[in-house]
């Protein structure tokens, strides 16, 4: 059932899609200080594997040492260079690629060539910056901030559940990435509403039409929301999964799917038979960005049989949902172009009331331009 019994007001602005100080005052208050999970632990799983990646305009690289993974900036403090390009690798060694200095693995100043070019040494500006890194199941998080809440204070109640949901017997068999050409929200806003299923993916989720309120639970909180859909036990669908489940030694079994938005960008969805995490990321006021990462249920089973089935179950998996995020991104740059010219204020329905929440979350978290004139039910 829906919390909300009558329409919402829509909270921001039509600016607050495509303003360059919005973006800015959303970055500093929002996302430097969140968890964003950015890779699996089997990316970096011998010492010296590194990825690099570009987080909400920093360039990153991760390097698993000594068995710990450590994120730093990578911008060498010698001039500035990258110390790779590589998109992964294996590095016996912490340095860069341009004069080769060498860091050691808590970001200080390791090996300097000549440097006696360098004297006095000015210890305090040769270091990596250093990011906080924590892992929960197989997902690697980042965050940009040395302050902060720790992972399992920034997940809550969900810690527990997203370190069972993205670890054996679950195991990923799909990941994801997407540059789109709107604003970062717009996809965070599609993702916590089941209004669109119908139109936008009218074979792969939407041919029963909308889903009945009385079939769905809304929670609200002041950081996350979810929705609870009871898929109905003596339902023929659930009757199948069981049996999968069972085929491949699953364990218990929910019957249910639920989809959780950690706010501001994070999302988690858990089946009996898939899990995913997605994030969404800023890339600019217009653009963004999306990763993701697919775990379908790989049983504890190993014989002939259940292995075969494993598979299916995969497979199935990464079609539907390859097929899922194309339909919902073929909207997104139709609605940022439609926000620049919006004379409306814009409304929010009860079906979307998740979608409040995350502006309410915005306004609160962001102050006073989110909300301005205009906006008001
Ligand atoms: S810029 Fe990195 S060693 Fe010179
Ligand atoms: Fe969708």
């Amino acid at each position: 059932m829906f919390v909300h019994k009558e329409r919402l007001e829509y909270v921001l602005r039509p600016e607050d899609y495509a303003s360059p100080d919005v973006l800015r005052r959303e970055i500093e208050t929002l996302f430097l200080g969140a968890w964003h999970p950015v890779a699996l632990t089997g990316d970096l799983a011998a010492d010296g594997d590194f990825i690099t990646l570009d987080l909400v305009g920093r360039p990153l690289l991760l390097r698993r040492h000594a068995g710990a993974i450590h994120a730093y900036l990578n911008v060498c403090s010698h001039r500035h260079c990258m110390l790779t390009e590589a998109p992964r690798g294996n590095a016996p060694r912490l340095a860069c690629q341009y004069h080769g200095w060498e860091y050691k693995p808590d970001g200080r100043i390791d090996k300097v060539p000549d440097g006696g070019c360098f004297k006095p040494f000015d210890r305090e500006n040769a270091a990596l910056a250093t990011f906080p890194v924590a892992t929960c199941g197989e997902l690697v998080f980042v965050r940009l901030s040395a302050e902060g809440t720790d992972l399992r204070g920034w997940l809550g109640d969900w810690y527990d559940r997203v370190a069972a949901a993205f670890a054996p017997p679950y195991r990923c068999n799909w990941r994801y990435a997407a540059d789109f050409a709107c604003n970062w929200k717009i996809p965070v806003e599609n993702t916590v509403e089941t209004y669109h299923l119908p139109l936008v993916h009218p074979t792969t989720l939407g041919g029963f039409g909308l889903i009945p309120e009385e079939a769905q639970k809304h929670w609200l909180e002041d950081r996350f929301t979810t929705l609870v859909f009871d898929l109905g036990r003596d339902s023929e669908p659930v009757r199948k999964q069981r049996q999968v489940v069972g085929w491949l030694g699953g364990g218990t079994t929910s019957d249910q799917y639920v989809h959780h938005h950690v706010f501001p960008n994070l999302v988690f969805t858990t089946s009996d038979l898939f899990n995913y995490c997605q994030v969404y990321l800023p890339t600019g006021p217009t653009t963004s960005r999306t990763l993701a990462w697919m775990f379908s249920l790989d049983g504890t089973k190993r014989n002939p049989f259940a292995r075969v089935i494993a598979g299916m179950v995969a497979r199935h998996g990464v079609k539907a949902n390859a097929a899922i995020q194309r339909e919902d991104s073929s909207v997104f740059a139709a609605q940022q172009k439609g926000i620049a010219a919006t004379p409306f204020r814009g409304c929010i329905g009860t079906r979307e009331e998740r979608i409040w929440c995350f502006h309410d979350y915005l306004r609160r978290a962001c102050g006073a331009p989110q909300g301005g004139p205009g906006a008001g039910a």
